[in-house]
C-alpha cells in the first residue's frame, strides 16, 4: 500500500518526521547488475535500521531480482513502471520522489550514473532520482574496465559536484569473472552512508536561518545602475539546502534569475539599502546569518530622477559609501552564528582573516573571485573556510556541494555551542 505524501521534511518546523516519531524514508533504487541481490541485503539492513524503505526497479534490475521479494522485505509495493495506476491518485513517481528523505540506488549501472549525470529520465527510476528534493547516494556496481572509463569517471565527477554521495566499488573478482575495480561496496558501507546522509536531513531543525544573495544594483538613472556578476547563485544553494535539513529560512535575494529554492521565505530587494533594512527585519528572528550577497560598497550619491541623455555629455558620477550591512550586524550579534564571504582578487586569505576579526564573524568564506570560470556567475568555485581556529581548504566543487560542506561545518559549530 502507498502512504499519502507527509511533508514532514520541507521546512515545516514542529512536524511529527523532524521530532524523530515518524521513520525517516529511504527509496532505494535498484538497477541491473547482478548485483541486485545484495540490494535485498541492503533493504533489510535499512528496515532493521529503522528506516521506511521503499523500492524502485528498473525493468534490468527485475531480470535479476523480482518485485515480489522486495515487497515481502520492505511490504510496500515496488514501483518500476511509470505506466501503472498509483494506489491513491497523483502522479507516483513525483509521490515517492517527495516522501523520500534519502534516495539511495544501490547497485547503479554506467548507464544509469550516465542518465543521471545528465538529468535524463526515462522510466521509473531515473524520473524519480530527478523529481526527488532528498540527498542522493549511489553504489556504482560494473566492469571493471566500464569503471575505469574516461566518461564514467566525468560522470561521477558531476554527480559527486552536485552533491551526491559515492559509495565507491571495491576491488574483487567480478561476475564477468575479471579481477578488478567495480564489485558493489558492502552493504553496511552503504547503509552508513545512508544513514549519514538521514542525520544530515534533519540537522538543522528548528534553526531560523538568513541568508542573502545575488549582487545589489545602486541606481544611476532610472534604467541604469553600478551592479557586479553575481548570479546569487551560492545564496541560492545555501538557502535551499539549509531548507532541505530542516531550517526554517528566509532569503533576501537582490535581482537574479534563479527560480525561487524550495521551503525558504523569499524577500526580493535591489539596492544595498534595501538589503540593509530587510536584513535588520529578519535578523532579530534569526539564529545564523549567512551573508552570501556581493553587496555594493558604493552607490551613485543622487540617481537621477529621469533617463541620462548622451547628448549632455558623460556624466561625473559622485559615489558615497554603502553601509556595511554584515559588519553593523557583527556589533550586535548576541550569541547568533555570523558567517560572510570574502570575494578577493588577492591576499585572499589574509583578507578573509581581516574580515573574520573586524566584522566579528564566527566563520568567512574566502573565494578567489580572480580566477576564470569560478566564482562569480559559476556553477563551480574553489573556497576556503576561515574560522579563528585554522583554514579548511575545499577542492573546486559545484555550488550545491560548497553549500552542503558550509552547512556541515555551521551544524558542527552550532552542536558545540549546544545550540543542536
Ligand atoms: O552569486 P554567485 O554568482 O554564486 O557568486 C558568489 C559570490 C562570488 C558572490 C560569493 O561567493 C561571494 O563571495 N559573496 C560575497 C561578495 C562580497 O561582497 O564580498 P566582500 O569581500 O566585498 O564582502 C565581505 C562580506 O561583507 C560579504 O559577506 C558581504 O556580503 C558583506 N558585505 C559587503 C559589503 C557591504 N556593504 N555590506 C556587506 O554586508
Amino acid at each position: 500500500m502507498f502512504f499519502p505524501y507527509t511533508s514532514g521534511r520541507k521546512g515545516m518546523l514542529g512536524s511529527e518526521k523532524e521530532v524523530g516519531r515518524v521513520a525517516q524514508t529511504v527509496v532505494v533504487g535498484v538497477t541491473g547488475g547482478i548485483g541486485a541481490y545484495k540490494a535485498c541485503e541492503l533493504v533489510r539492513l535499512l528496515s532493521r535500521r529503522g528506516f521506511r524503505v521503499k523500492v524502485v526497479m528498473t525493468d534490468a534490475a527485475m531480470r535479476f531480482v523480482t518485485p515480489l521479494t522486495f515487497r515481502t522485505l520492505t511490504g510496500e509495493p515496488v514501483a518500476s513502471s511509470l505506466w501503472e495506476e498509483p494506489a491513491y491518485g497523483g502522479v507516483r513517481h513525483v509521490s515517492l520522489a517527495q516522501e523520500a528523505d534519502v534516495m539511495v540506488v544501490a547497485p547503479c549501472t554506467a548507464n544509469v550514473i550516465a542518465k543521471l549525470a545528465h538529468g535524463r529520465a526515462d522510466d521509473m527510476l531515473t524520473t524519480t532520482a530527478l523529481a526527488a528534493q532528498a540527498p542522493l547516494v549511489i553504489a556504482p556496481a560494473m566492469n571493471a574496465e566500464m569503471w575505469r572509463k574516461q566518461v564514467t569517471r566525468d560522470n561521477v565527477a558531476a554527480l559527486r559536484a552536485r552533491g551526491a554521495v559515492i559509495v565507491e566499488p571495491e576491488a574483487g573478482e567480478l561476475a564477468c569473472g575479471d579481477v578488478g575495480e567495480g564489485r558493489l561496496a558492502p552493504v553496511e558501507d552503504i547503509a552508513d552512508a545512508v544513514e549519514a546522509e538521514a542525520c544530515r536531513a534533519r540537522d538543522l531543525a528548528g534553526v531560523r536561518v538568513l541568508v542573502t544573495a545575488g549582487g545589489t544594483r545602486e541606481a544611476i538613472d532610472p534604467v541604469r545602475f553600478i551592479g557586479n556578476r553575481s548570479s546569487g547563485k551560492t545564496g541560492y544553494a545555501i538557502a535551499e539546502e539549509a531548507a532541505r535539513r530542516g531550517a526554517s529560512v528566509t532569503l533576501v535575494a537582490a535581482p537574479t534569475c534563479l527560480a525561487d529554492p524550495y521551503g525558504a521565505e523569499v524577500v526580493r530587494v535591489t539596492s544595498a539599502l534595501e538589503m540593509r533594512d530587510a536584513v535588520r527585519a529578519g535578523f532579530d528572528r534569526a539564529d545564523l546569518v549567512v551573508m552570501a550577497a556581493a553587496v555594493a560598497d558604493f552607490r551613485p550619491e543622487g540617481p537621477a530622477e529621469h533617463k541620462l541623455k548622451k547628448d549632455a555629455g558623460a556624466p561625473a558620477l559622485a559615489l558615497v559609501r554603502n553601509p556595511d550591512i554584515l559588519a553593523e550586524l557583527g556589533e550586535r550579534k548576541d550569541g547568533r552564528l555570523l558567517v560572510g564571504f570574502a570575494a578577493e582578487t588577492r591576499d585572499v586569505l589574509e583578507s578573509a582573516r581581516a574580515k573574520l576579526e573586524a566584522k566579528h564573524l564566527d566563520l568567512v568564506v574566502a573565494n578567489d573571485v580572480g580566477a576564470p570560470g569560478r566564482g562569480f556567475d559559476a556553477d563551480i568555485n574553489r573556497v576556503t573556510f576561515v574560522t579563528a581556529e585554522g583554514a579548511e581548504e575545499l577542492p573546486v566543487l559545484g555550488k550545491d556541494a560548497i553549500a552542503r560542506k558550509l552547512l556541515d561545518r555551521i551544524a558542527e559549530m552550532l552542536a558545540r555551542r549546544g545550540q543542536r
